[in-house]
């Protein structure tokens, strides 16, 4: 008798994440060269880095720093905030928004959002600022939530009217434009900008971040802010002493500490990386936005199903493609969905639980009510996006969830 024949099980298509990096063998080659020069951190592809990305996103300066919360939590200490003094956050963000205001000992005023778009809005804006009525508030903080920009000039209005800053945290808007063509980060209405590189968005250093500002001495006070507080021109120095050998001549080891920092240090070899994935950004940026136009064209129309999408004349650089979806019109609740559609190779997420929700924040200001956050929450589902998806990777995806709302 014949041994019986075995064949080999079909490949199983492979996982689609909701987010994942895009690396090249030229990326690859960019951090090796970084390990093999002397610089690993503090050396010349930092500034490279920065100085491409001022450049890009039409701001003058960039400051590097190691992560999107780090970018955030500077912002914050660079407002010097005295207790009490209260920064205005939408709720549906990330923890890290929220979070950087306590870190530098303020209050957060929780901002609602749209209801289709996630982001705060001159009124949701002006209803929050009326919940901080008797208190000093110093920034507001618009996130443009998946790429789509909030209308900063609007925002930084009614923020100046109330004694505060615009901060924008876009960290999900690399790229983005509003409809006057204003990049997100170049700081037209804003003290600054907030960035970051983790591996799911636009570009990635494995963890990264930048601030963008239009203000010299701010990005230079960002710049000793991450690295401990400390300067070393000895012309700047507030205690002379600090600046001298005992013969009174210039000590070359001199370094002085006016206020503190931390370290929050980007490195060479992150900003290899960084730059080389920058070299692509517009290519990241065009399969992005060709890869959401396919998933609008396939999903829009489903019963209950549609896709979140930016003001007129906006060109988003997309982070996420978030489809709105109402489960109880379905029937099935978004957990079962979302292991439906697990068990067809496809991950999805939710961005997210409203951050007033959270118990750290539900404790310390109490139960709030935000009927915009919530209608969002209850529909909000990220379903795959990044840059070396196929058509065929969107197809997947939306036959997947045919099937999963079945
Ligand atoms: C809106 C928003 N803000 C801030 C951050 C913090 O960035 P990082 O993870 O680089 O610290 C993130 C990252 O997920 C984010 O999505």
């Amino acid at each position: 008798m014949s041994a019986p024949t075995i064949r080999p099980a079909a490949t199983p298509a492979p996982f689609l994440p909701y987010g994942r990096q895009s690396i090249g063998e030229d990326d690859i080659a960019a951090v090796a060269a970084a390990l093999r020069d002397d610089m690993l951190t503090t050396g010349p592809r930092v500034a490279a880095f920065e100085r491409a990305f001022a450049a890009k996103v039409e701001a003058p300066f960039a400051v590097a720093v190691a992560n999107g919360t780090a970018a955030l939590h500077l912002a914050m200490l660079a407002l010097d905030l005295a207790p009490g003094d209260v920064c205005i956050v939408p709720t549906i963000t990330f923890l890290a928004t929220a979070n950087a205001v306590r870190f530098a000992g303020g209050e957060v005023v929780f901002a609602d959002v749209d209801p289709d778009t996630a982001l705060m809005t001159p009124d949701t804006l002006r209803a929050a600022l009326a919940r901080a009525a008797g208190r000093r508030v110093r920034a507001i903080l618009p996130v443009h939530y998946a790429g789509p920009m909030a209308d900063t000039a609007a925002l930084a209005a009614i923020a100046a009217e109330a004694g505060a800053v615009l901060i924008e945290d876009s960290c999900h808007a690399l790229g983005s434009r509003d409809a006057r063509g204003d990049a997100a980060g170049a700081c037209r209405h804003a003290a600054m900008g907030c960035f970051s590189f983790h591996p799911v968005k636009t570009i990635a250093c494995g963890e990264g971040g930048m601030i963008t500002t239009r203000d010299p001495a701010l990005a230079d006070r960002l710049m000793r802010l991450r690295s401990h507080g400390m300067q070393r021109d000895l012309g700047a120095f507030q205690s002379p002493d600090l600046a001298c050998d005992t013969d009174g001549g210039p000590a070359p080891w001199a370094y002085e500490m006016p206020e503190i920092g931390y370290n929050y240090r980007l490195t060479d070899m992150q900003c290899a990386l960084g730059l080389s994935q920058f070299a692509k950004l517009d290519a990241f940026l065009a399969r992005r936005a060709a890869l959401v136009g396919r998933y609008r064209a396939r999903l829009i129309g489903r019963r209950g199903v549609d896709v979140l999408a930016p003001a007129s004349g906006q060109t988003p650089g997309w982070h996420l493609l978030v489809a709105l979806i109402d489960f109880a019109a379905i029937g099935a609740p978004r957990r079962v969905v979302m292991e439906r559609l697990r068990a067809h190779g496809v991950g999805s997420q939710v961005h997210y639980v409203p951050v007033h929700r959270q118990t750290y924040y539900r404790d310390r200001y109490g139960a709030l009510d935000l009927p915009g956050a919530e209608r969002f929450y209850a529909r909000c589902l990220s379903l795959p996006l990044f840059p070396d998806m196929t058509d065929a990777d969107v197809d997947r995806v939306v036959e997947a969830l045919d099937a999963a709302l079945a």
